[in-house]
């Protein structure tokens, strides 16, 4: 009976190592877990541009087939490997003339992007990927 009691208490010590080296965060009771899990803020610049080009659709209470591939308005809690990798497709989409989409185009005549608009957001997207 003892020998299992001190077996159980091994294990549980294994255990709590585990938990200490794998999830040194919780472990250690950081109050800011969160600020090493979440990207950078946008830019003035780009948020300027992504509010009147893109925020019709890409935000809260927009699209939601948009929405699921791009949140602007939850841009902030995505993660540092996110924003590089939506950043990226986001500079990809504007290169080829893919958003904002035709509909919208025809509709906003004075609101499409001009070429110092995408090469603008390029210049962020490729500032991310250090
Ligand atoms: C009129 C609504 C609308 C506007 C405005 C709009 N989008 Fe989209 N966007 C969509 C929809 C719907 C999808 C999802 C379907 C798709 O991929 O075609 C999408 C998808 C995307 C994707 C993902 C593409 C993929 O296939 O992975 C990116 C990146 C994107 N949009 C960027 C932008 C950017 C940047 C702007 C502003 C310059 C913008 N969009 C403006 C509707 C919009």
């Amino acid at each position: 009976m003892k020998k299992t009691a001190i077996v159980t208490l091994m294990m549980m010590s294994v255990l709590f190592a585990f938990v200490l080296v794998f999830n040194p965060q919780r472990a250690s009771g950081s109050k800011n877990p969160v600020s090493a899990a979440t990207g950078t803020p946008l830019p003035d610049s780009v948020q300027q541009f992504v509010k009147k080009t893109c925020m019709d659709c890409h935000a809260d209470g927009g699209n939601f087939l948009a929405k699921g591939k791009v949140n602007f308005s939850e841009w902030d809690k995505y993660s540092p490997e996110k924003q590089k990798e939506k950043a990226v497709s986001i500079c990809k989409e504007l290169t080829k003339h893919g958003m904002p989409t035709g509909k919208w185009r025809k509709n906003n005549p004075d609101k499409v992007p001009v070429q110092a608009d995408i090469d603008m957001m390029c210049r962020w997207a490729l500032s991310l990927q250090k």
